[in-house]
């Protein structure tokens, strides 16, 4: 494998991989990207230029998309519309991007017999009760609860037909909440980050006592290459880091590292259908594939991300304003 296409790579965990890339491999890497809203070009302009090409373009473009697989030894495809409450707000772009984007790589890559990376997610499995024993699996069935999820798990299953089917060389990754550098600040941890920088208060949806299982996106982009190269084609594999925490103790951990009071926090309103808790087991991934997470202490990933926003005011200042006044108008 020389060349690499990776779909979605000026988003928060696109460009952290191209940077994982270009850090831990000899391979060239294109972005193609639609640079939407949630983009930024920044976030890979100062990767060495004969390592990494971007080009923007809509992977729904079938053309280009067409042109650039051909061109290519393996696609790893990010590229969707990413959050939950945007999804609420208008579906469209979702069934777009998730369903129609996805299917539009597909063809191409079982057009020129490319290999194949689908990055999901573990909303597909829906939710768990907060004192379910249980975690998800890759067994666990799909029920996905948000028009984003839904769309997430539909691309899974287009992957999986197209496996089975076409004998497409293709495997699928479902991954935990990312956290770190470079996420756009409508994401719960730079949204109260930003808000703390601000001198405002966090703002925790309902009761605050959802539950999610965060990874530093560096272990995500570390357990996507392990998959890439030793990956068995027509496999699902779970990634996580063994990081479950209810949002009132992500917020208490960035009020403590910013000096404020614990209780120094809104209840704003409730995300409709909001999934009360994600857990992942990410045993096959680990033992198939001798793949562990670098980043054991959340605590120590927080502060350095919450270090991140500061020294990069530049490239998140401009998406605040208005990412606040949307969720002003809801209440949120
Ligand atoms: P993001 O919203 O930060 O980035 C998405 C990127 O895709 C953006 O650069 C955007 O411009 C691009 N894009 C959107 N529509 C496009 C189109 N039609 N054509 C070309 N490019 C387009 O998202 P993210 O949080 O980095 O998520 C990346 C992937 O990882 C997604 O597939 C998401 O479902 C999955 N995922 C995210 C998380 C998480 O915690 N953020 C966890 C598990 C899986
Ligand atoms: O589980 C993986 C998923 O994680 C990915 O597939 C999605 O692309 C990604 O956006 C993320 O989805 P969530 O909906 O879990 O992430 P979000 O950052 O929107 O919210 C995390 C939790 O924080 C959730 O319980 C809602 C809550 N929240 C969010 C915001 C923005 C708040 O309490 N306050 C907020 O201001």
């Amino acid at each position: 494998m020389r060349s690499v296409l990776v779909t979605g790579g000026a988003g928060f965990i696109g460009s952290n991989f191209v940077r994982h890339l270009i850090a831990n491999t000899d391979l060239s890497v294109t972005v193609l990207d639609k640079l939407t809203y949630a983009a930024s070009r920044e976030s890979i302009s100062d990767l060495p230029a004969d390592r990494c090409t971007l080009v923007v373009g809509d992977i729904v473009d079938a053309a280009l998309v067409d042109d650039l697989v051909a061109n290519h030894d393996a696609v790893v495809h990010f590229a969707a519309e990413s959050h939950n409450d945007n999804s609420l707000n208008d579906p469209s772009p979702f069934v777009q991007t998730n369903l129609v984007g996805t299917f539009t790589l597909l063809e191409a890559v079982r057009r020129h017999d490319v290999r194949f990376h689908h990055i999901s997610t573990d909303e597909v499995y829906g939710d768990l009760e907060l004192d379910d024993p249980n975690r998800f699996t890759e067994a666990t069935a799909y029920e996905p609860s948000s028009p984003y999820s839904a769309t997430k798990a539909g691309s899974d299953l287009l992957v999986r037909a197209w496996v089975r089917s076409f004998g497409v060389r293709a495997t699928i990754s479902n991954c935990s909440n990312n956290y770190g550098p470079y996420q756009h600040v409508e994401k719960f941890i730079p949204r109260q980050i930003t808000q703390l920088i601000d001198g405002q208060r966090p703002r925790l949806y309902g009761d605050g006592l959802n539950v999610r299982d965060w990874i530093h996106v560096e272990d995500h982009s570390s357990a996507v290459l392990t998959i890439l190269n030793t990956g068995e084609i027509g496999q699902t594999y779970l990634i996580g880091a063994d990081g479950e925490k209810n949002n009132r103790e992500v917020v208490g951990a960035l009020l403590e590292i910013f000096g404020r009071e614990p209780d120094d926090f809104d209840h704003v309103n409730d995300r409709p259908g909001h999934d009360r808790r994600y857990a992942i087991d990410s045993t096959k991934l680990r033992t198939e594939l001798g793949w562990k997470p670098a980043f054991g202490d959340f605590e120590t990933g927080l502060a350095d991300t919450v270090q991140w926003y500061r020294d990069n005011e530049a490239w998140w200042r401009p998406a605040k304003a208005e990412t606040e006044s949307k969720y002003a108008a809801q209440g949120q």
